[in-house]
């Protein structure tokens, strides 16, 4: 068996920059806020797994069951010779696509992409294993801004799973879709997962669960800024929130100071102040209605080729192809 090769695009030098200036805009900004991708260091990937586990949290396992149901048709109409998959984590759902898309054609490369490199070491070394004949070559990078670094080698397919497409901000999401457009040639195929929209009752404990994970999964990027940047920050002083947000259809998770605190971080030469009740927005989780993402996804240079759903419509899959 071939080793799986790994290819670092983000080096830990790398990602301390960022963090660096990512923390320096969002603690100086009023209200605060940090964006989500600094909750994935290995603990808080490991934590994401255990979320993906929880009785509350629906979109894993609708979007596995969807997928399962689907993946047949999916297989017809992919050309992938290279799979290409952003931000996969542990990759544990995409085994179902990677057995229909090798039964049914010509797919020789599977490309794990993601920030998490211990993350992405496991799945891409675990894969590589089941899969004999399939070539593995992992990417440590951003997927919102080093597409361009993605191997080719054959026609591909992108897939984008788990509705992390709704972790970005509106002209973030605007401007990833139009990246992952420009680096397609004409026919090539992306394939999104996105949650949808469905009763706050449901969605809102989803992000909330009663043991308490999600909550370790937000205060994770305290830790994260505490080891990369040497700050004070207690994250036992700050209580998880999560609500949604009507108006904008997305569930914002913020921290709440529970005291006035100073927070100091040397690396940054920055002392940040909190007050009692103060909130910082840590991540946003955005629903979408099929009709509108098939727009966003003209908008951005794609023809929807196929929208499926689960039976509840709680969560799509969606197959594209560059115009
Ligand atoms: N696709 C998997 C994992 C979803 S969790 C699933 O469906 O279960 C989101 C993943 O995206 C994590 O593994 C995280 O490390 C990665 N991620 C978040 N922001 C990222 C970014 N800007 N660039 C690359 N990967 C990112
Ligand atoms: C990765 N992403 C799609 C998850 C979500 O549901 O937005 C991250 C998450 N945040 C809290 N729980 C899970």
């Amino acid at each position: 068996m071939t080793a799986p090769t790994l290819e670092i695009h983000l080096t830990d030098a790398d990602l301390t920059e960022a963090l660096r200036s990512d923390a320096r805009y969002g603690l100086t900004s009023d209200p605060k806020t940090l964006p989500p991708k600094w909750f994935y260091d290995a603990r808080g990937s490991e934590l994401f797994e255990e979320i993906t586990r929880l009785p509350e949290y629906y979109p894993t396992r609708t979007e596995r069951a969807l997928l399962e149901r689907v993946v047949g048709e999916i297989a017809q109409v992919a050309r992938a010779e290279v799979l290409v998959e952003l931000g996969a984590g542990s990759a544990a759902k995409t085994r179902l696509l990677l057995s229909a898309l090798g039964a049914a054609g010509p797919l020789k490369t599977y490309v794990p992409q993601d920030v998490s490199e211990s993350a992405l070491r496991g799945a891409a070394e675990q894969i590589n294993a089941e899969f004999s004949g399939l070539a593995v070559h992992g990417v440590v990078s951003d997927f919102t801004d080093t597409l361009h670094n993605l191997p080719g080698g054959g026609r591909r397919m992108i897939a984008f799973l788990g509705g992390t497409i709704g972790n970005l901000i509106p002209a973030e999401r605007a401007e990833f879709l139009a990246g992952v457009a420009a680096v397609l040639e004409p026919g090539e195929q992306l394939l999104l997962g996105a949650g949808l929209v469905i009763d706050p009752a449901v969605l809102v404990p989803a992000y909330d669960d009663a043991a308490g994970v999600t909550a370790e999964f937000n205060r994770n990027v305290l830790h994260v800024l505490n080891s990369r940047l040497h700050a004070d920050f207690d994250p036992d002083a700050f209580t998880h929130i999560a609500r949604w947000d009507a108006e904008n259809e997305w569930i914002e998770m913020r921290l709440e100071a529970t005291r006035d605190m100073t927070v100091t971080i040397p690396d940054l030469d920055l002392t940040v102040h909190f007050t009692r009740g103060e909130q910082m927005r840590t991540e946003i989780s955005t629903k979408f209605r099929p009709d509108g993402l098939a727009t966003e996804l003209a908008a951005a240079g794609f023809d929807t080729e196929h929208i499926w759903t689960d039976p509840d419509d709680r969560f799509a899959l969606i197959l594209a192809a560059r115009r």
